[in-house]
């Protein structure tokens, strides 16, 4: 097993039959030497930082219908609610105010704010905040869209791929198409955005090759983000009783996409600090390097309920800054408030 560590730190790659062998066979002692090899290519690339992301949860209506997901346009249960333009606005501003220099709005596939709304939101974000960067994660659109936002001052997009299995993507994305995703991806990275791609850990049917394959398209992707979280159920969908994806298993995958794409940014998730108490801390220390602490009303957080008992549902902005701050010190890293861009994006600069 060592020798596979080994040969990924040195060369960055391996091949599809090698990564399958290597989680089929994963035991504790060659888990510990991964995590210490992703830990040192971390420290070699982005030294002891970790990045704070102010992030906007702005609407929680959804058009499509992902089977995981607690926002999806067929749980009639869910509390719907839109933050309008001026609201997000204030969410930046006292974002701003507490220090973050990266505003990253997520939502739903929601068209009630159209072309032209989103576009002037940008507009006025980064006219108020000229040194901040503005990140979108809003799902899939059209390519006009896309120029328009990225011609708006918008600098980044996260649109994770969830799964590089075709079958897999297939049979929980009623209403998406696999192709399509990627396309996005594709056109995004080309338009200039700095691309954010991803997948969830533990998936009903989720195979060693379907994760190995996540490895690969990351690889070849390269893209300047890259988000990995546990899938956990939410109860008002068809996977309610689904076994929820393992702390331990996420871990693995982080650090292995730390030393497939030492370059990228990569948040320890939400996802994993609500399945355990310690999983952010413990992200950091597998390869992870950024933190996104929510800066939605407290009045609304709840609302956005991707998945059953997510963290910080009560807490306010400065709460969880202030929170992070010790989390991020108490597991022997150091906050970086500044824009942090990907190392890959600051030498195309
Ligand atoms: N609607 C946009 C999209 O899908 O790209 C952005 C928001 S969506 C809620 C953000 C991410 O939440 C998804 O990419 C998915 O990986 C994650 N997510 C949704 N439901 C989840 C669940 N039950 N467990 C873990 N992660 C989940
Ligand atoms: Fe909508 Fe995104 Fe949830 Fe899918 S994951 S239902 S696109 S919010
Ligand atoms: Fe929100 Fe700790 S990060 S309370």
């Amino acid at each position: 097993m060592k020798q596979f560590i080994h040969k990924l730190y040195a060369r960055g790659e391996l091949s599809k039959d090698e990564i399958v062998y290597f989680l089929q066979h994963l035991d504790p002692e060659s888990r510990n030497e991964l995590f210490r090899f992703s830990h040192k290519r971390r420290l070699q690339k982005y030294g002891d930082k970790v990045y704070l992301r102010g992030l906007i949860e702005f609407s929680s209506f959804c058009r499509q219908d992902c089977l995981y997901c607690g926002l999806r346009a067929s749980n009639r249960d869910a509390e719907r609610y839109r933050l309008n333009p001026e609201q997000i606005l204030e969410c930046c501003r006292e974002g701003y105010r507490l220090g973050f220099r990266t505003f990253v709005l997520q939502s739903g596939e929601d068209f009630w704010y159209t072309e032209d709304m989103l576009t002037h939101l940008v507009q006025a974000i980064k006219a108020e905040f000229p040194h901040s960067a503005v990140t979108l994660s809003i799902g899939e659109r059209g390519e006009d869209t896309y120029r328009r936002l990225y011609a708006a001052g918008a600098d980044r997009f996260l649109m994770r791929h969830e799964t590089a299995s075709r079958e897999l993507y297939e049979a929980l994305h009623p209403s998406m198409s696999y192709d399509n995703r990627r396309t996005c991806l594709r056109m995004l990275k080309e338009i200039g955005y700095q691309i954010g791609a991803g997948f969830m850990v533990g998936l009903p049917g989720q195979t060693a090759e379907d994760l190995a394959d996540d490895l690969l398209y990351l690889k070849a992707l390269n893209p300047d983000m890259i988000g990995i979280g546990p899938f956990i159920p939410h109860d008002h969908t068809p996977l309610r009783s689904a076994k929820p994806g393992t702390v331990g298993d996420t871990l693995v995958m982080i650090a292995l996409a730390r030393l497939f794409v030492p370059d990228a940014l990569i948040p320890a998730t939400t996802a994993i600090g609500s399945l355990d108490g310690e999983g952010r801390e413990l992200a950091l220390q597998a390869g992870a390097n950024v933190v996104m602490p929510n800066l939605s009303p407290v009045s609304v957080r709840k609302k956005y309920a991707l998945y059953n008992n997510k963290i910080c549902l009560g807490e306010e902005s400065a709460q969880c800054r202030h929170c992070l701050e010790l989390r991020i010190q108490s597991a022997g890293f150091s906050v970086d408030m500044g824009r942090g861009d990907s190392l890959k994006s600051l030498r195309q600069q």
